[in-house]
């Protein structure tokens, strides 16, 4: 046992140093960890997808339920599509204030389709330009069905919306 004694040591120093990374990883952006880090986008619409800020300047807010408030610079992280539906759009599992939950695939290709086959949910007709804008701003599926809390419902300008639809259709 006694000739063990300096391996542990070095261990636990080695684990300190990845606790500090990670801490700082993690406070780097909420979700899709870092996913929203700066960088150059090749259209608006990509940029609000990652950053919730318009190269316009014209102002972007979500509305998280429960009083608060996201989008743009929110407690020192930025919080936008990103951080939930993935930088390519697909979704998949978000670990959130404690939460976990899954969010969807928001291809515009994968919207559209004929048949959304959500298991163990109702079904809703297809999503046109104009009820994917609607989902965006005021949270409500195809059926008129409100979508569930982690969703945002989010403000910004007819022009910000239809650059950040132009983007989701460019997603493969
Ligand atoms: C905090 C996490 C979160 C953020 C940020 C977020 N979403 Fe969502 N979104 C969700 C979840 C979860 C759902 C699924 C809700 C449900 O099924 O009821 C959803 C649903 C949607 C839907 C409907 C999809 C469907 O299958 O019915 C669209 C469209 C959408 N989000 C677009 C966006 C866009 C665009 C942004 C950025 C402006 C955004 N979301 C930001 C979590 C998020």
């Amino acid at each position: 046992m006694r000739r063990m004694l300096g391996i542990p040591v070095i261990r636990w120093t080695l684990l300190g140093a990845l606790a500090v990374i990670l801490a700082g990883c993690a406070y780097a952006g909420w979700g899709w960890q870092g996913a929203a880090a700066p960088r150059e986008f090749r259209s608006n619409g990509e940029r609000i997808y990652f950053t919730a800020t318009s190269e316009r300047g014209t102002p972007i807010t979500a509305d998280m339920g429960m009083g608060m408030m996201g989008g743009g610079m929110m407690g020192g992280g930025t919080m936008s599509c990103v951080n939930c539906h993935g930088p390519d759009g697909r979704g998949g599992r978000v670990r959130m204030m404690m939460r976990t939950f899954v969010a969807p695939d928001i291809r515009y290709k994968t919207l559209t389709e004929e048949k959304m086959e959500h298991e163990g949910e109702e079904e809703h007709p297809p999503y046109t330009d104009e009820t994917i804008k609607r989902a965006i701003t005021q949270g409500v599926d195809p059926a008129g069905e409100p979508l569930e809390w982690p969703m945002p419902r989010w403000s910004m300008s007819d022009e910000d919306l239809e650059d950040l639809l132009d983007y989701l259709k460019s997603l493969e």
